[in-house]
């Protein structure tokens, strides 16, 4: 069994959804909803299939637009028993002009959401690294479990992050023929602290760079993993999918 810890399946994007999932039946699909729009279909999906959850949260790209009533709404969704986490929350500083104040506010917010209610935290950090560790070991429980996804961060930030119950989602940029820092990360950092995940439809991985992403590409990431730890590519399904099971205290019922 394979996990994509990590994808965005908006049905402008797949319009052949059903094939797209069925692709994935003996595996597990976590679909992560940004906005209102997307964290709607994320539940429409949970519910329409078995091997869907989700996770849940305003991206901080829309930091200035949340209000305090989408919060609120945001709190109800989570009570729904297929919804694993929170996120994709988090700091994207890449872009000018964006307000960094409102992005932390939001991602506070949310974590304490997190905390409330025992949910995995899932986080975006681009350009933003420092803060987001910093607001990370501040705000969040100690036991409530989190995940960097699409890490794109050095292995010395790795290893700050890994006692504040951090796992790594790993995901196409490894198969990249410019993606040395990542490699260097995968080489680096144990096993046991790493998921696999699409991002989909971004970031495809070799050999279908540029094309839409799918969870099934999954298994390209998780080969080139094996190839870095020169282990078998089973070895690196087997332990990734009894990470995920673990972070995102996921109880199958299928
Ligand atoms: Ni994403």
């Amino acid at each position: 069994m394979m996990i994509d810890t990590h994808c965005h399946l908006d049905l402008t994007d797949y319009p052949d959804i059903d094939q797209v999932i069925s692709k994935m039946k003996d595996n597990i699909i976590i679909v992560s909803g940004v906005n209102r729009e997307s964290i709607n279909e994320v539940i429409d999906l949970c519910n329409k299939y078995n091997n869907v959850y989700g996770t849940i949260g305003f991206h901080p790209e829309y930091a200035e637009d949340i209000t305090n009533d989408d919060l609120i709404w945001l709190e109800q969704k989570l009570q729904h028993k297929k919804i694993i986490g929170i996120g994709e929350i988090g700091l994207d500083y890449h872009y000018e002009n964006i307000n960094k104040e409102k992005q932390k506010e939001l991602f506070i917010e949310q974590i304490k959401l997190g905390n409330k209610y025992n949910k995995t935290i899932v986080i975006h950090s681009r350009d933003a690294i420092e803060d987001t560790y910093e607001i990370l070991k501040t705000e969040k429980e100690s036991q409530i479990k989190a995940v960097l996804h699409c890490y794109s961060s050095s292995v010395e930030m790795a290893y700050k992050f890994i006692p504040l119950n951090v796992m790594f989602g790993i995901g196409g940029v490894v198969t990249f023929k410019n993606g040395q820092k990542l490699k260097k990360v995968v080489e680096n950092i144990d096993l046991k602290y790493l998921l696999l995940e699409t991002d989909s439809p971004y970031l495809t991985p070799e050999p279908f760079r540029g094309k839409r992403n799918e969870p099934e590409n999954i298994k390209y990431v998780a080969n080139e993993i094996a190839n870095l730890k020169q282990i078998k590519v089973e070895e690196v399904f087997k332990k990734t999918t009894e990470n995920a099971l673990s972070q995102f205290d996921l109880k199958l019922d299928f």
